[in-house]
């Protein structure tokens, strides 16, 4: 109970959190409420026998609640700064396991400015449709090789990513599984992808690049990795943001400045932690994270496409981390400034393909966007090329008002992706 005070009001340089709980059998919402804050800051199971001089200003206090859903200020003292690390051991770290507690879910958190100015936050954001890839306007379109896993590098390089870039998408993008594997070795891979860019860049005339997958067993490895991108010419890497770990993406963003490359962030495994309504962190925080230490773009969700992922949590998420300031949503979101931190693009991917392209850019619009076609293109009954082709006949549709079956009269690839999916929703 002495981490809960309803009638305080945060310190402007607090850091505010908010989350849903469920207490456990047997235990009341104000001694649940009192132990999320307590052993989230300075408390643990028990009174203790002595007590430092400077306990008052290290404790957090449960401040608002209201059934389900708490808010608990934590004093910035108690925060490492610069280290997502060090925080998400405390706001997400012990509580979880608490018995006091069935369900745990950290839904975001209001970040004071003076633990933003620990972060540099993106290389470029928003600004890389013009910065790299020398245009106004949106979307970057890019493709995930399929199947995921077993191209060699050099088929990887030659007969997917110089389709891919020939039919008129910006990037090939490394699936979330595919690292260092014996048939296709990262160092061959960049080399050839390299090769293979250079020549679709004469070609076409247009910026190409590629998201390699960085994401290695430590942070030697990595920083090589993404040095050997850098030094091949690539203006992007790409790394798998959850399983990678937060310190790792610290590091990929040092990198990343150090080199003014960009950053794709997959998302895999978030799932595991963000799905359940009840429990783990919302995908909000995560992306909000890692905008703060600075990846450029992630994978948000598409509400049409195969990944599950609801249309007000997503939006949600696409304003949070596109705008400078947003409100509070209840129960979803906090307020947030985020000063001179550049926004980041949404990725929209996973089960897209042209049919539900409308819908899609519906809800993301085509200006500040990745957009992600995998088996949508590779899946297209007349090759990779002409499925590449089919998706940005798709976007150009969308973007001149057209309807899909319209276009697709004077449009032979887009004729076909229609006739193959239709407009499904994979599930
Ligand atoms: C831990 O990190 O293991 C806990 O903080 C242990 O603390 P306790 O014994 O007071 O629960
Ligand atoms: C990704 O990593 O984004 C997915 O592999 C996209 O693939 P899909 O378009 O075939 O779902
Ligand atoms: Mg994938």
């Amino acid at each position: 109970m002495e981490f809960i005070d309803h009638k305080l009001k945060p310190a402007k340089s607090d850091i505010k959190v908010l989350y849903y709980f469920e207490p456990a059998s047997g235990i009341s919402s104000e001694d649940a409420i009192g132990r999320i804050a307590s052993e989230s800051s300075s408390g643990t199971w028990t009174t203790l026998a002595e007590l430092p001089k400077l306990l008052p200003k290290t404790k957090a206090y449960a401040y608002w609640h209201d059934k389900n859903h708490v808010k608990v200020t934590y004093p910035l003292l108690i925060f490492e700064r610069g280290s997502i690390a060090g925080m998400m051991s405390g706001i997400g770290g012990n509580i979880y396991g608490m018995k006091a507690v069935d369900n745990l879910k950290l839904m975001d958190a209001e970040l004071p400015q003076e633990y933003i100015k620990g972060f540099k936050g993106p290389v470029y954001g928003k600004d890389l449709i013009q910065k790299i890839f020398k245009r106004k306007e949106g979307p970057v379109t890019s493709v995930v090789p399929k199947p995921k896993i077993g191209y060699t590098s050099l088929e990887h390089a030659e007969k997917v990513a110089y389709a891919i870039w020939k039919g008129g998408m910006d990037c090939v993008k490394d699936d979330e599984n595919l690292t260092d594997q014996p048939f296709n070795k990262f160092e061959d891979r960049v080399r050839y992808v390299a090769k293979f860019r250079d020549k679709a860049e004469n070609e076409t005339g247009d910026v190409k690049d590629a998201f390699l997958n960085v994401t290695s067993p430590n942070l030697r490895e990595l920083e090589r990795r993404v040095k050997l991108v850098h030094d091949h010419g690539f203006k992007y890497f790409m790394i798998d943001v959850v399983v990678s770990g937060f310190t790792a993406v610290q590091t990929a963003a040092e990198l990343a400045h150090d080199y003014k490359m960009a950053i794709h962030g997959h998302r895999a495994m978030h799932a595991m932690m963000t799905r359940n309504p009840k429990h783990g962190v919302s995908m909000l925080y995560i992306a909000k994270l890692m905008r703060l230490i600075g990846v450029d773009q992630l994978h948000i969700g598409t509400v049409v496409g195969k990944l599950a992922g609801g249309k007000d949590e997503i939006v949600a998420t696409k304003e949070m981390i596109m705008a400078q300031e947003v409100g509070e949503i209840h129960g979803l979101r906090m307020p947030q400034k985020w000063g001179r931190i550049k926004p980041m693009l949404p990725v929209a991917s996973g089960g897209l393909h042209p049919g539900i392209l409308p819908e899609l850019l519906d809800i993301y619009g085509t200006m500040d966007l990745v957009l992600q076609v995998g088996g949508g293109t590779l899946g297209h009954p007349m090759g990779i090329e002409a499925g590449a082709r089919s998706v940005m006949q798709a976007i150009e549709a969308y973007k001149e008002g057209v309807k899909l079956e319209d276009y697709a009269e004077t449009h032979k690839e887009l004729k076909v992706a229609l006739e193959k999916w239709g407009h499904t929703k994979p599930r």
